[in-house]
């Protein structure tokens, strides 16, 4: 098989890369190994930053979102039993997010795809790399993948043989556990990571909203946010043990836990229902450098993993991929390989911001329960000093709704 970009995965960047570059006339092949129903109905984070709504709705895919999608124009900073209001468009002038799940933006970029006839071949697993460093990499991957999550492996059907797409150049959107970040060479690559002392658990529930808009709240018991995904359905979390089991939590003790961390003192109440999905998040900043190698380019969760406190992981993804299509334009209609050459330092001026700001809200919203009470203090004046001063509130909201996209560098002017 023979195509233009090789996209190894089918999750956001995948899918939208896939998208984006078929509005350009540059065609790709899709390699996913969930089939089409688990991945549209994985749960994921659900809030897109202004830009990133704006770019779907630009390129057509924003139809279902603005019509199923909550548009928030602030959150709510709760702690001491009082919530705080941040008020992103007042803050930002006028900026907001939109509240929609990840699995929905997935569903909406695959019938575009497909009525598009683009190529997205399911439980398909890239098996290995090859001649990155030439101007025809290939792909070697396998058709009818399963992966067996007790094994931590990927098992095959008998009846399929590995096969080779050949490529201009192979994208890995194949998430933090995919396999193509490992083909960037040791010797060049450098892997930051922290692992945090703790999780969310994450519950769907069956009812109508508590709250207008999102509450992130600090209590002495530890973290809980309120969030939501519809008029009918309400996504909670709260921190726990990152050890901790599902089954350790019956549903009157995660009510329990959610009213404790979430009481305020003007009568406002979480409304509960019928829990009908629980999980848990594993919390983890992580960035590669560099993203590319050779004609190797990775995008989104391969290249780098955020807390979800920051609402940033998609984000991010979208925002690779926009500078990879760039590059990509520019390359196909012209030649030049300047904005390919700088893509990751591009993006990791970006993806540095990102982690910090998530690692930040991370670290002033959650209990170090194994820390004395100085840093508990010290977390409680800092919320304090968010909801008292506008400069401190104003640096929250321009980075919730996300920071301006980067000039792109290496463009020589005038040519
Ligand atoms: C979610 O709705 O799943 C969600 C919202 C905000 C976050 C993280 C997750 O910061």
């Amino acid at each position: 098989m023979r195509t233009q970009v090789g996209i190894v995965g089918g999750g956001p960047a995948g899918a939208l890369l896939s998208h984006l570059l078929h509005l350009q006339g540059i065609e790709s092949v899709v390699l996913e190994l969930r089939n089409r129903e688990e991945v549209e109905t994985a749960v994921r984070a659900g809030v897109l930053e202004d830009a990133t709504a704006e770019l779907l709705r630009e390129t057509g895919v924003g139809k279902r979102m603005d019509q199923k999608g909550a548009v928030h124009e602030g959150i709510e900073l709760r702690f001491g039993g009082h919530g705080h209001r941040i008020d992103f468009a007042d803050l930002t002038g006028g900026r907001k997010i939109v509240v929609y799940g990840q699995q929905e933006v997935v569903k909406d970029l695959y019938a575009a795809r497909l009525s598009a006839g683009g190529k997205l071949i399911y439980e398909a697993a890239a098996t290995g790399l090859q001649d990155l460093d030439t101007p025809q990499p290939k792909i070697r991957f396998r058709r009818g993948a399963k992966l067996d999550l007790d094994a931590g492996d990927i098992r095959f059907r008998d009846d399929t043989n590995e096969e080779e797409i050949t490529c201009d150049f192979v994208v890995g959107a194949d998430g933090f556990f995919g396999p193509c970040r490992s083909f960037i060479p040791d010797e060049v690559r450098k892997e930051h990571v922290r692992t945090y002392p703790f999780g969310w658990f994450g519950i769907l529930v069956e009812g109508s909203p508590s709250t207008e808009e999102l509450i992130y709240t600090l209590h002495e018991r530890g973290f809980a946010l309120v969030s939501t995904r519809s008029p009918e359905v309400q996504r909670l979390y709260f921190q726990c043990d990152p050890n901790d089991k599902v089954d350790n939590w019956p549903d009157e003790r995660i009510w329990e836990e959610m009213q404790t961390r979430l009481a305020t003192d003007d009568g406002w109440t979480l409304k509960e229902g019928r829990i009908f999905q629980k999980d848990l998040v594993q919390m983890r900043s992580f960035i590669c450098e560099p993203m590319q190698h050779g004609r190797l380019f990775l995008a989104g969760d391969a290249a780098h993993i955020v807390p979800p406190t920051g609402a940033k992981g998609m984000n991010l993804a979208v925002s690779d991929v926009r500078v990879l299509v760039r590059g990509l334009i520019e390359f196909y209609s012209s030649g030049r390989t300047n904005l390919l050459e700088s893509y990751s330092e591009t993006c990791l001026r970006r993806v540095w911001k990102a982690s910090r700001f998530s690692w930040w809200m991370t670290s002033m919203l959650h209990r170090f329960h194994d820390e004395d009470d100085f840093r508990y203090r010290l977390q409680l004046a800092e919320l304090d000093y968010l909801a008292s001063s506008r400069a401190a509130s104003t640096s929250l909201a321009e980075n919730y709704v996300g920071l301006p996209m980067e000039v792109i560098t290496g463009v020589p002017a005038n040519d």
